[in-house]
């Protein structure tokens, strides 16, 4: 019998306290959009589940040279929004892994609808026990995801222990800043789920575990001003048809207004991060 840890239970829990697929669907009808005619475009409504949506996506692919061929493997992917993008847009074949069995259903069931379930694949698993072979990808990526993981040392020695010597380690990440973060936040509801540690705490473990740093860039900057955007469409236009709320059932527009406040007030800060692995 295959029993998840108390803590991967709880956070899968957190995202997906429902049924995420049927969620989807009557929020695509709602939005006048028939599933099996979806565009990738109407997906990033809600399938990019992180504070710079799609463009940070394609930014970070664009700065690790992301080219057709490479196999990448998206720890914490959600529903497969970001594979689906470096799929589609970088040629590359990518293997998505999230510990919320609901959102690997859904990631499946889109990137079906969406003609790359050849090119995108998703497997029901843990950051900390990747089912991966030993130095067989050529790009670990990751995009909020580690506030989610407290035993980042041993996350860290996972990712060197998939990359090919050469590869790439590429991610985004809240990490704290000054104060306690406001709660419930996106990736939390409440402080027991949340694992923030300072950005050189976790540059620390990454170079611990043997891994060389290439790039790392705060964009806390960028990431506000995509949220007040959002909030004041929000304001003025009220919700949505189509957002995140599609896939976060819960306390939505709280979240995104603490997620903004956190940034804000410099309680927390949004990274991105790029890696190497030399030998
Ligand atoms: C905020 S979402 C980001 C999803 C996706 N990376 C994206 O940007 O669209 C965080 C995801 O990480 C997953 N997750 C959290 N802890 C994990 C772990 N230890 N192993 C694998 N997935 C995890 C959650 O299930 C969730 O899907």
């Amino acid at each position: 019998m295959n029993v998840a840890p108390p803590l991967d239970a709880a956070l899968a829990r957190h995202y997906a306290p429902g049924d995420v697929w049927t969620r989807i669907v009557e929020r695509l009808h709602a939005a006048g959009h028939d599933p099996a005619t979806l565009t990738r475009d109407v997906a990033a409504q809600f399938d990019e589940f992180h504070g710079g949506g799609r463009e940070s996506t394609r930014a970070l692919a664009r700065y690790v040279g992301l080219a057709p061929g490479l196999r990448v493997l998206d720890v914490g992917c959600g529903i497969g929004g970001p594979a689906r993008t470096l799929a589609a847009e970088f040629g590359a074949d990518v293997t998505g892994i999230d510990l919320t069995a609901d959102f690997v259903v859904a990631a499946r069931r889109l990137s079906a609808l969406l003609d790359l379930a050849d090119r995108t694949h998703f497997v029901h698993g843990s950051a900390t026990r990747l089912p991966i072979a030993d130095a067989s990808v050529d790009v670990v990526w990751s995009q909020n995801m580690l506030m989610n993981v407290p035993d980042k040392t041993l996350f860290a020695a996972e990712v060197a222990r998939v990359l090919k010597p050469g590869g790439l380690f590429a991610f985004e990440a809240v990490v704290a800043g000054t104060g306690d973060a406001y709660y419930p936040a996106f990736w939390a509801a409440s402080p027991a789920l949340s694992f923030l540690v300072d950005a050189e705490v976790l540059r620390t473990t990454l170079a611990a575990a043997g891994l060389v740093e290439r790039g790392w860039l705060d964009n806390t900057t960028q990431v506000v001003e995509l949220g007040r955007r959002r909030l004041a469409a929000l304001h003025r236009d009220g919700p949505p048809k189509l957002d995140i709320g599609a896939i976060v059932p819960e306390q939505a527009a709280e979240k995104m207004r603490n997620g903004l406040r956190n940034n804000e007030e410099g309680r927390t800060r949004a990274i991105q991060g790029v890696y190497g692995r030399v030998g």
